[in-house]
């Protein structure tokens, strides 16, 4: 695929291609992602966790957003750029919605959006799809009702919130989203919603019978480190090799080390 689009994430599909997706919030990352051959970027609410040091994604704001979404379209010549709709931008009214999806598409570049949750949001979804406007949808642990849900634990292992999911995933399959995100639900449930849909999920905590894979960057890379769910393969210990690297700078400061003549003018 020379440009990925929400057509080749199907097509993906239907060929049994897994999509790679990350995290991505600022350009120079967002630089490596795609030269690496990463198929999504996902300019997520988490910026508010990983970017702002907020404890939930529920503060960050839409020119927030949009700000980070921005950076990350600069970077992208290969990846689909999809940016989270955030906590405040969507609930109100499906107008809100539109208006929001819009300014997020204008304001930003980018190629689609994602929002949470399933029949509640049927109307906005309906009409920011009406727009022309490719919607991914994200059901499971969805993040910014996590006051409702007290925890960031396993959703839909009962039966009735499983059900509630299935016929969710279903909804949002027929009323023609391109994808759906998965998020820590049990795989055998991920892997019978994965293989009932036509479109493409996409888990994160939801097992290898999904159709794709997401993780936040910063936590695969390992820069995070106190956040240690199952779930995680950390391909880089970056916080220590950083603070190493950080406290070696300190040092070589501290003891004249740094500059040498030959780094100076
Ligand atoms: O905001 C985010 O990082 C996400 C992914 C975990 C799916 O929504
Ligand atoms: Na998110």
């Amino acid at each position: 695929y020379k440009r990925i689009t929400v057509k080749s994430l199907g097509e993906m599909k239907v060929l049994g291609e897994k999509i790679s997706m990350l995290t991505a919030y600022d350009f120079t990352m967002a630089k490596i992602l795609d030269n690496a051959g990463l198929d999504v970027m996902l300019v997520g609410d988490s910026a508010s966790n990983v970017m702002a040091g907020h404890e939930t994604t529920l503060p960050i704001t839409l020119d927030q957003m949009i700000y980070h979404a921005s950076s990350v379209v600069r970077a992208a010549t290969r990846a689909l750029v999809v940016v989270d709709l955030p906590f405040g931008s969507y609930q109100s009214d499906p107008k809100e919605a539109l208006r929001s999806a819009i300014r997020i598409m204008k304001e930003s570049g980018a190629h689609a959006i994602k929002l949470e949750g399933g029949k509640e949001i049927k109307e906005s979804i309906k009409r920011i799809l009406n727009a022309g406007i490719p919607v991914m949808g994200h059901l499971g642990l969805t993040p910014q009702s996590i006051y409702k849900f007290g925890s960031y634990t396993v959703r839909a292992k009962e039966e009735e919130e499983a059900e509630k999911l299935k016929s969710d995933a279903k909804l949002l399959d027929k009323m023609g989203c391109f994808a759906l995100v998965l998020e820590k639900v049990p795989a055998k449930l991920a892997k019978e919603i994965a293989e009932s849909i036509s479109i493409p999920v996409i888990g994160i905590g939801a097992g290898n019978g999904c159709d794709g894979q997401v993780l936040v960057v910063h936590d695969m890379l390992g820069m995070t480190h106190e956040f240690n769910p199952r779930f995680l393969r950390r391909y880089l210990n970056l916080f220590e090799d950083m603070t190493n690297a950080v406290a070696q700078y300190v040092d070589d400061v501290k003891s004249k080390d740094f500059p040498t003549d030959q780094e100076q003018y």
